[in-house]
């Protein structure tokens, strides 16, 4: 690889706090993978910012009444300040609402269009004519034709995971007013995605050292054929399409969202001074630009994208757009075994949790560290809270910590402080430090192979190396029998913690600089933007740091462990979180058309007594019941048997629809229907009329 690079994360949408699971997609590993790079002496910007158009924030200014600039005015700032304390080193972040961001959207639109690279077709789509808008991805639901998902978006359904187009949704409904859409015709242009997939098939093929599960998605798409698809919506939200006769249009958010990556470089440019700097790192072929991202923007940052650049490119061929080096996208995070939703309250918010995090030694790191090493890298992973505590007790605190305490306190007891002379060593010493001088290398190449999780275990094995080697040389004993024997145990693990210092300092950034507090050393290079310029890198971590006499600093305990109240009470959490959004959360289901009386006088409810109750025979849906109607005993089959058991409903008073034609369910008739109640969630209970004779008659 080249050794400039241009790194981005997936912009968030400024519609909503970040989670737990946007860190393990997008922005954790790119953080590891910047800070090394930086530590590595590279030529790197780190970029993101908030996506702040599209029908997501659009939608969340619907349900809360507001203005989308408010939505993204607040959500903006609270997402900024989150990532800063987490310990995010973006060289900038900036938001698609920018002037800059227009602008260079716009111009980036009307040289596609001037040069005839889009085409113009006018079509039917979905008109919600209450809201008076088109109901473009996100603003129309309906069910899956795929998966039979009753609540699919027009873009994509999140039960099968396939790519939809509004048009395909059967029983479409619009999402902002419940309407049936009608068809209105209106015109977009589209990007010809088709006649770029034997260009974009190729350029893929260039590079079958992407991970896996990119590669994978973006072979299915070119299986099932690319299909053109429309750069343009018809909202009210979003940057203004750049042509005559375009009123009313603005450009598609996954148009415009990507060359965010671009207005934020330009931004970070005119920030540093020397506005064309930006230039270095789009349109220098020596760049390598990274995109990380999760799995579910694969299509656009792997194949939409670069077809834009590309098109851009042949459009206007001076100066040329770099395309991307790598997109590695993880997969999902889980959260305590479920999929995580927003919607349903299952999901761990970051300023949630750095809330219950201050004060603890390590605060953010220990939430770094139990993430990067369970990251979705080549699958879905889950983060639940008792393996957060293993992670940081068992690993964190006994291993890391432990090793760095223990060396510490040694040579501030038994060294005066300071570090001992290595004098003739014995080959267990010599074998350790020889084999820290593999670290760097070994680690870094985890990194560069953008296998996050590894190289987090590669590093931790460091200090698993330090502790094993400090109990093999047992100093505690050699501290009276051989002081020399000691002072070279107490040198070597010194170095050791200063090599950690360097190397640990991407996943664990606060702690690495307490470590070098601690150790009294300066002048490492910072890992993230503005810090003090070093000149110890992370080459330079595999050779010995300190030297002979140098003095130390006070020690520390660098982490500190999570106590079991503290996994319950956020599991605690997390299902109060999740029982309120069930209660607020789905929707009542609407009411039907009106009925005239006569409508309602031709049904015939009864109050029946259940007398007998058991499983279906053939069915495990279905309940066999019989009721006694007064003036005669009915069999009837109830779709029930998930929600109740029989001994629920034997011996109730319940109410019966009995003049039902009788129907045959496997194998038996079914003469009637009990009425239930179906609550929000869809759970099922007989309807009651206790005191009541059974054959009365409910009207
Ligand atoms: O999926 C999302 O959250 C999008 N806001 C990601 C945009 S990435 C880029 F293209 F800006
Ligand atoms: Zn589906």
């Amino acid at each position: 690889m080249a050794d400039r690079y241009l790194v981005t994360s997936a912009l968030p949408y400024a519609n909503g706090p970040l989670h737990l699971g946007h860190l393990a997609g997008a922005y954790l590993p790119a953080d590891l993978f910047c800070r090394y790079q930086r530590l590595k002496g590279r030529d790197l910007v780190y970029v993101c910012g908030s996506d702040e158009h599209g029908v997501p924030i659009m939608l969340r200014a619907r349900e809360e009444g507001v203005d989308p600039q408010d939505i993204v005015d607040r959500y903006h700032a609270q997402i900024e300040a989150s990532f800063e304390r987490f310990g995010m080193s973006f060289d900038y972040y900036g938001r698609t609402t920018s002037a800059t961001h227009r602008e260079t959207s716009q111009a980036f639109f009307r040289t596609l269009y001037d040069a005839g690279v889009f085409t113009e077709r006018t079509e039917e789509q979905l008109y919600d004519p209450e809201a008076g808008l088109f109901l473009a991805d996100r603003f129309v639901r309906g069910t899956c034709p795929v998966c039979g998902y009753e609540d699919a978006y027009g873009d994509q359904c999140e039960n099968c995971g396939s790519s939809l187009s509004p048009k395909e949704l059967i029983d479409p409904r619009s999402a902002l007013t419940d309407a049936v859409p009608e068809l209105r015709s209106t015109t977009h242009w589209y990007l010809p995605l088709g006649d770029l997939q034997p260009r974009l098939e190729a350029w893929i093929a260039e590079h079958p050292d992407w991970k896996p599960n990119v590669r994978g998605q973006v072979g299915s798409w070119f299986a099932s054929g690319l299909t053109d698809r429309a750069m343009t919506r018809d909202l009210p939200w979003g940057v203004p399409v750049p042509v005559e006769d375009a009123k009313g249009k603005v450009l598609y958010v996954w148009f415009d969202a990507p060359i965010g990556y671009i207005s934020a470089t330009k931004e970070w440019a005119e920030r540093q001074g020397d506005p064309d700097a930006w230039r270095r790192y789009w349109q220098d072929g020596d760049t390598s630009l990274i995109h990380f991202i999760g799995k579910d923007n694969i299509v656009f940052h792997a194949l939409i994208f670069p077809a834009l650049l590309m098109a851009h490119n042949d459009a206007a061929p001076d100066p040329q757009w770099v395309l991307q080096a790598n997109v590695p996208a993880n997969e999902f995070l889980n959260l305590e075994g479920r999929k995580l939703s927003t919607s349903r309250g299952w999901a761990v918010w970051l300023h949630d949790a750095l809330d219950d995090l201050d004060g603890f030694a390590g605060g953010p790191d220990l939430l770094r560290y139990a993430l990067a090493a369970t990251l979705p890298e080549t699958k879905d992973a889950d983060f639940a809270w008792a393996d957060f505590q293993n992670r940081v007790n068992g690993e964190l605190a006994d291993v890391l910590g432990n090793f760095v305490n223990r060396t510490l306190t040694f040579a501030h007891r038994f060294a005066d402080g300071k570090v001992p002379p290595l004098e003739n060593p014995t080959d267990a010493d010599r074998a350790v430090l020889d084999s820290l001088a593999e670290y760097p290398e070994k680690i870094g190449a985890a990194y560069e192979g953008f296998r996050t999780r590894e190289a987090v275990n590669a590093t931790l094995d460091l200090a698993r190396l330090g502790n094993k080697y400090f109990n093999d040389t047992e100093p505690w004993k050699t501290r009276e029998s051989d002081p020399q024997a000691m002072r070279n145990t107490l040198h070597v693990c010194l170095q050791l913690c200063a090599s950690l210092s360097v190397l640990m300092d991407p996943i664990l950034p606060l702690s690495a600089a307490r470590l070098r507090t601690m150790l009294n050393l300066s002048n490492v290079c910072p890992s993230a933007p503005n810090g003090t310029p070093g000149t110890i890198g992370w080459d330079a971590a595999g050779l010995a740091l300190l030297t002979e006499g140098h003095a130390l600093g006070e020690a520390a305990i660098l982490f500190e462990k999570i106590e079991d109240d503290f996994v319950e009470a956020q599991r605690a959490k997390l299902e109060a979180r999740a029982a309120e959004a069930t209660r607020e959360g789905p929707p009542y289901e609407p009411v039907k058309d009106t009925i005239q009386f006569d409508d309602f006088a031709k049904l015939d409810f009864r109050v029946g007594r259940v007398t007998v109750a058991e499983a279906h025979p053939n069915a495990d849906k279905l309940l066999r019941v019989e009721v006694d109607l007064g003036y005669e005993t009915r069999q009837v089959l109830a779709g029930v048997a998930e929600h109740m058991t029989p001994e629920d409903l034997l011996g109730k008073h319940v109410i019966v629809v009995a003049n039902l034609a009788p129907r045959t369910m496997r194998g038996l008739e079914s003469q009637g229907m009990l009425l239930m109640a179906e609550d929000r969630e869809g759970r099922l209970t007989p309807v009651l009329a206790s005191d009541s004779e059974p054959g009365a008659v409910v009207r």
